[in-house]
């Protein structure tokens, strides 16, 4: 049986419809929310993410401010700038573009944020608190993928949920998340040094990939009716396209959707949500900086 297609930018959106009315109440309030995104370097795939998050951003009636710098950016005027940035009051979240160029100290970079800033959930004080089960910024892609778990309306306690990935980015953060409460699966995270991936992803219940290596993960590893997310977002040549590219994810799509019960398509999948966590993330801070209840 053919598998039910999530399009993650239906369900955001849902949750931009409902952020908007929120919106509407702080504009009320004389406040309307802002993001600085700061992007170093040229590289076509990060200039198309922050394009997202701008449209996004003005599309909601949201501040947006794009800082671009070139790859030969110094570290120190990056920190200088974030500094500045956390210091003023205009700006609810901050978010710093990665990857950076190979001379910066990335960690560094997204500890200087503020953590009342830190919409993308990169700062070592919201990984902390997200592990410790407390209530914090969480990173936008996993956020997204539960989102997209809980609309598919499968009871996930007890499942078993297969994570192909650790990036701090979406592996981490995701199994930290569907492990503890309220979702309580049962989690694995695989890797590049994981023996047999496909002993894993075959008794899985769920597997989420995000691996960053095009069709990666095939039918032959998928159990019948598992629901699969793919994360991955990968540039390959196509020359029947303009731009010379097209978009695949880490799933072998087509063959995979025949059998699963769910699957997210790349592109229109996972990637819509994310945004769209990006934008609640910076409501929040919003909302939290200047002492008012959080709604989404
Ligand atoms: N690069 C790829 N995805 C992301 C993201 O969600 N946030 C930031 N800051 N950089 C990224």
């Amino acid at each position: 049986m053919a598998a039910t297609v999530i399009y993650g930018k239906d369900l955001a959106r849902e949750l931009r419809n409902s952020l908007s009315h929120t919106l509407e109440r702080l504009k009320g309030k004389g406040i309307v929310p802002g993001l600085t995104v700061v992007l170093v370097g040229d590289d076509p795939a990060s200039d198309s993410y922050v394009r997202g998050k701008e449209k996004a951003c003005l599309e909601l009636g949201m501040v947006s401010n794009t800082l671009r710098f070139p790859e030969s950016m110094a570290q120190d005027g990056l920190l200088e700038l974030i500094s500045r940035l956390n210091l003023d009051d205009s700006v609810d979240g901050i978010l710093v573009q990665v990857p950076l160029p190979k001379h910066m100290d990335t960690d560094l970079v997204l500890r200087t944020i503020d953590p009342a800033k830190d919409v993308d959930g990169f700062h070592p004080v919201s990984i902390g608190k997200l592990l410790l089960g407390q209530e914090t910024f969480i990173s936008c892609t996993p956020h997204g993928v539960v989102k997209i778990l809980e609309k598919t309306g499968m009871p996930l306690a007890g499942l078993e949920v297969v994570v192909v990935g650790r990036s701090n980015i979406v592996g981490k953060p995701m199994a930290m998340l569907l492990m503890q409460a309220p979702h309580h699966c049962t989690v694995t995270v695989c890797h590049t040094r994981t023996l047999d991936l496909k002993a894993h992803t075959l008794r899985a219940d769920i597997v989420i990939v995000a691996a960053g290596k095009p069709r990666m993960v095939t039918a032959d590893m998928i159990r019948p009716g598992a629901c699969v997310i793919d994360v991955g977002v990968n540039r390959v040549p196509d020359a029947s396209k303009a731009s010379g590219f097209a978009l695949v994810g880490d799933i072998d799509y087509v063959p995979i959707a025949e059998k699963a019960s769910f699957v997210t398509p790349v592109p229109g999948g996972v990637g819509p949500m994310t945004i769209t966590m990006l934008m609640v993330n910076t409501v929040k801070a919003a909302c939290l900086r200047r002492g008012l209840a959080v709604e989404n």
